[in-house]
């Protein structure tokens, strides 16, 4: 078992396995055939997994725009709270086709927020790539799914590949959990 900062890390998706989701599922963004694709990564989380990703839609032929949007859903806690634009697309997105990218769903109140903003600039349509789908957690008021599906989550807080507590574990290579004092 991994040691990082004296905590055991359970691994949960090896890095093995990720680098195998990304070439199938720029399969599947590339078969529905988006018009004037506009990639929008979800900050800070999802910076590995759309790096990894739009090289992969560029393996399969794929040449989108890529463009970042920064936002806070959690605050310090880990109970979902407002989410908060800390920063913007510069893009203009009316009549584009956008995909968005995040780590990891849960309850949906993020995706929510980018879709609704997205869609209030007039964008064509909006989908969502995430790397995790932690369903369970997902409320009554939010009911949505995300088109694009790495890995279904446990109920678990998970760390690495981008994911962090308090912004450390974001360079592991895999998901993980953290089981304890090594
Ligand atoms: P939602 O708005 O409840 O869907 O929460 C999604 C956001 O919460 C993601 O963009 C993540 O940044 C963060 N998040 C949720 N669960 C975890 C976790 O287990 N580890 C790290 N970040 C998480
Ligand atoms: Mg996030």
């Amino acid at each position: 078992m991994p040691v990082v900062r004296n905590k055991k890390i359970d691994v949960l998706f090896p890095a093995s396995a990720i680098a195998v989701r990304h070439l199938e599922l720029a399969r599947e963004i590339a078969a529905r055939d988006y018009k004037d694709l506009l990639v929008v990564s979800i900050l800070k989380g999802s910076f590995i997994f759309a790096a990894d990703l739009v090289r992969a839609m560029h393996d399969v032929g794929l040449a989108p725009e890529v463009e970042f949007m920064m936002l806070s859903t959690y605050g310090k806690g880990t109970d979902p709270g407002e989410v908060q634009l800390l920063r913007d697309v510069e893009s203009d997105v009316n009549g584009r086709d956008v995909l968005i990218v995040d780590d990891i769903l849960e309850s949906g109140k993020t995706l929510t927020y980018a879709r609704d903003l997205m869609l209030s600039r007039g964008a064509n349509s909006v989908a969502f790539a995430v790397l995790l789908d932690k369903r369970i957690k997902r409320q009554a008021e939010t009911p949505f799914d995300a088109d694009f599906i790495g890995f279904e989550c446990p109920d678990h807080f998970v760390v690495g590949y981008g994911m962090d507590v308090a912004h450390a574990f974001r360079e592991l290579p895999f998901v993980g959990i953290v089981a304890g004092d090594a």
